[in-house]
């Protein structure tokens, strides 16, 4: 390690910035975020440095004397970003001689501390530095962080220093660090992430006063929508509960590259219907979310596209909220707004539609039982999910109730996917196209003149070995 961490209380604290630019004004406003007591001084000034900073006029002041003089005026920090070298390396000398740590900007050679990257969430601040190396680096570090970390922290930092002390009063410090680990893991720190915080609050009071510390944690179950199949959809949120599981429950329309992003240590139970595999019945799968939650456990059940859209969501929730398991879903994308974006077609392009239907194309007894009339209006576009199995049928019923043979549809097979097919047909010819298809995946239909904006094939941000049929 060539730098020691370190995090500086500088709270009232006179610092001194040299500089009259871009470079010093960033400096600055970093050393004010930790509320410094600021001065700033320059040969000269590119920029108003009062207005920009807040500062009084008596805080910018032009360097009009030696450095050695600027730096011993009581400052405990100083950071050099004139960008003229004779100067920054003057006022590096001069801070050195009178022991006063120095920052100069772009040069690691003279500088007695270095600043690092930061992640700056309230209370949680996470410095990252590559020793001088490579400040580009250090920030792309940073936005991986960034992105790994939920957005309320700051409320999980600032809700557990405001509990501090009444844990501190009622727990024995061999418990403390149970207790803390079990709010911070469990509901109440998962309430707080979410932004219920009285809910949170109340249950606080409650652990604290019965000593939760002690007893077993509460076990909880996160319905979480993964989006089409491509690990790139999933949402921040989506990736912070599944590293949190402890046991995911998933099926065959997870696309195979999401579960990469679970935790590894997780039980994973596939629970999904495929012919090759013994699949679990709903009632099974509820079973199986209720026992585990019941034993403690964060149970993670991952659900295609979106949760609430075609995905029975509502009906995981309505059992788990009965048996009084804590439930929480995160959404996804649903297939319909990935297939439409990785195949180019724009569902309300405003030249041909002015609404769009997402309906099931499987009715309970296989036939869809639907508003046929209201699906054959005019400039509209209908999305069906689990529709292919049944594309004569919509075909010719869409037909039946006023719709042209000539209406254009796709199908878009492993939409999202590098295995992505999409095929263009039209309603009359829709039964043969698919028929000839090798549908190898799940399958949407978009029906309506949007898909004759569907942009070419070759501008696809994903490969689509599509067959044109027209
Ligand atoms: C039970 S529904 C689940 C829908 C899911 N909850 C959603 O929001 O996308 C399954 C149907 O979604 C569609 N689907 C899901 N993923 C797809 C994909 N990657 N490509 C094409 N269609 C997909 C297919 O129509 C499939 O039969």
């Amino acid at each position: 390690m060539k730098y020691f961490p370190a995090f500086l209380n500088l709270d009232s604290r006179r610092c001194l910035v040299i500089g009259g630019g871009e470079m010093a004004l960033k400096k600055a406003h970093l050393l004010k975020s930790a509320g410094a007591d600021l001065t700033i001084m320059a040969p000269d000034y590119e920029i108003d440095f009062v207005d920009a900073l807040g500062l009084a006029a008596d805080q910018v002041l032009k360097l009009s004397v030696d450095p050695d003089e600027a730096v011993s005026q009581g400052f405990v920090l100083v950071v050099s970003a004139s960008g003229v070298a004779a100067l920054d390396e003057a006022v590096a000398e001069a801070a050195r001689r009178a022991n006063i740590p120095v920052n100069v900007v772009d040069r690691t050679d003279l500088c007695t501390f270095i600043m690092p990257s930061i992640v700056d969430r309230g209370d949680v601040v996470i410095g990252i530095s590559t020793s001088g190396a490579s400040p580009v680096l250090a920030r792309r570090i940073r936005a991986k962080i960034e992105a790994a970390l939920p957005a309320r922290l700051e409320s999980l930092a600032a809700f557990t220093r405001s509990f501090r002390e009444s844990v501190k009063a009622k727990l024995k410090w061999e418990q403390r660090r149970d207790f803390w680990e079990r709010v911070i893991d469990g509901p109440i720190g998962q309430a707080v992430l979410n932004g219920n915080d009285a809910q949170a609050r109340e249950d606080m009071l409650t652990a604290i006063n019965q000593n939760a510390g002690m007893s077993g944690p509460r076990g909880r179950v996160s319905i979480v929508g993964t989006g089409p199949g491509d690990p790139d959809l999933l949402t921040l949120k989506a990736l912070h509960v599944m590293q949190d599981a402890d046991v995911i429950l998933y099926d065959k329309l997870i696309g195979p590259k999401v579960l990469d992003y679970a935790r590894r240590d997780a039980i994973r139970i596939f629970v999904g219907k495929s012919r090759a595999c013994h699949f679990k019945t709903q009632d099974e799968i509820n079973d199986l979310m209720i026992s585990h939650a019941q034993a403690g456990r964060h149970v993670v059940r991952l659900k295609g596209g979106d949760p609430f859209i075609f995905g029975r969501g509502g009906e995981e929730v309505d059992i788990l909220r009965r048996r009084h398991i804590d439930v929480a879903v995160v959404p996804g994308v649903t297939a319909a707004s990935g297939c439409a974006a990785s195949s180019e077609i724009p569902l309300t392009h405003r030249d041909h539609a002015k609404s769009v239907t997402f309906v099931t194309g499987h009715g309970r007894d296989g036939e869809p039982d639907l508003d046929w009339t209201a699906l054959a209006a005019q400039e509209q576009t209908i999305v069906f999910y689990m529709g292919v199995s049944n594309a004569q049928t919509i075909s010719r019923r869409l037909v039946e109730h006023g719709l042209s043979m000539s209406t254009p549809v796709a199908v878009v097979v492993n939409g999202t996917l590098d295995s992505q097919k999409t095929l263009t047909s039209t309603l009359a010819n829709l039964p043969d196209d698919v028929a000839a298809t090798e549908i190898d995946g799940p399958a949407l239909m978009i029906v309506g003149d949007v898909v004759s904006a569907r942009t070419a094939s070759d501008l696809n941000i994903y490969p689509d070995s599509a067959r044109r049929i027209a």
